[in-house]
């Protein structure tokens, strides 16, 4: 099988690829998708090893990335932050350029971006952000795979964001923006994703005749969305700010009433984990708008191409 080749040697945010490097991306996905569920083997990596390293917790990228290097025939290596000496002080540079001398390429959850683009600066291997405070690109690649695969063509659909101005926030406008698709962000007062990152999304979408708002209003947002979309209100690294969160997010959340006045076609999806009650009720969570798990799953189908074409390519 042919892997896509592309420009960039690592994946930090999603603008590190080009919209038509999405395109192949999701072209490539759909490939092994459909290989793994008919039980065809695509040893695409055979005997590479995949980095990962933890300084946040996770069950889905850990799970996804592992046992996606594993279905591509190599394997994966779980470094917590407290097994490795990087915990106790040893410069990242040298841990980065280290690690390259064993490895294959690095998926690194951490907080500060920075941190990952110094990894990719002292390391010689393929860089794969799997969430830093400020994107997460594997999980907007894999939320706008899904939504192509609900609905076909993205461009002129729109998506609705409402919560926290963080790493969901950008990575989805990013990725939306390099897609056509409309985005809407509506946040609270003082929780407004980055300016910059709105800036280069709205750069973004004036190439694709597509747009990006930011508002307060949770209703004005939600207008006719195709899919609506939360995270929680309290990141990793926020956990001291949770009950502070609940008050300054009230009303920032994903009712049924809100689909039946504002979306009643709108999909919902979320990241999770999930706090059900809080950014988005329960009976919406598992209802039939609800796509969480096929997003979820596609995680795994999504990285098992990134890891194909940056690790086996370069
Ligand atoms: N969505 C996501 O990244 O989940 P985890 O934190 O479980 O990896
Ligand atoms: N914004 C959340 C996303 C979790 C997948 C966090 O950073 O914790």
């Amino acid at each position: 099988m042919k892997i896509p080749v592309i420009h960039t040697k690592h994946l930090l945010k999603v603008s590190d690829l080009s919209h038509s490097e999405i395109t192949e991306l999701f072209r490539f996905t759909r490939i092994l998708k459909k290989q793994q569920k008919a039980g065809k083997k695509h040893h695409l990596l055979k005997g590479k090893v995949l980095g990962m390293i933890f300084e946040k917790s996770s069950t889905r990228t850990r799970v996804s990335f592992e046992t996606g290097i594993y279905q591509l025939g190599g394997a994966g290596l779980f470094l917590g932050k407290n097994d490795m000496q990087l915990g106790r002080g040893e410069p990242l540079s040298d841990t980065a350029a280290v690690l390259s001398r064993y490895i294959d390429g690095i998926m690194i959850r951490t907080f500060e971006h920075s941190k990952a683009e110094a990894f990719a600066q002292f390391g010689s291997v393929p860089v794969i952000n799997g969430l830093t405070d400020d994107f997460h690109p594997c999980q907007a690649l894999a939320d706008y795979f899904t939504m192509y695969e609900k609905m076909g063509c993205l461009s002129g659909k729109k998506l609705t964001y409402i919560g926290d101005g963080n790493n969901m926030a950008h990575s989805l406008m990013l990725c939306g923006a390099m897609l056509g698709v409309n985005v809407s962000i509506a946040t609270p007062d003082g929780f407004a994703p980055n300016e910059d990152v709105v800036a280069e999304s709205q750069d973004f979408a004036k190439k694709t005749g597509a747009t990006v708002t930011v508002t307060n209003s949770v209703e004005e947002a939600s207008k006719d969305a195709d899919v609506l979309y939360t995270d929680v209100w309290a990141s990793m690294g926020q956990e001291n700010m949770a009950e502070e969160r609940k008050r300054q997010f009230d009303g920032y959340c994903i009712t049924m009433d809100l689909i039946k006045n504002h979306a009643p076609n709108a999909l919902v999806m979320h990241c999770l984990p999930a706090h059900r009650g809080e950014e988005v009720t329960a009976e919406v969570l598992d209802s039939e708008h609800s796509i969480i798990l096929d997003e979820a799953e596609n995680r795994l189908h999504v990285q098992k191409a990134v890891m194909a074409i940056l690790m086996g390519t370069k």
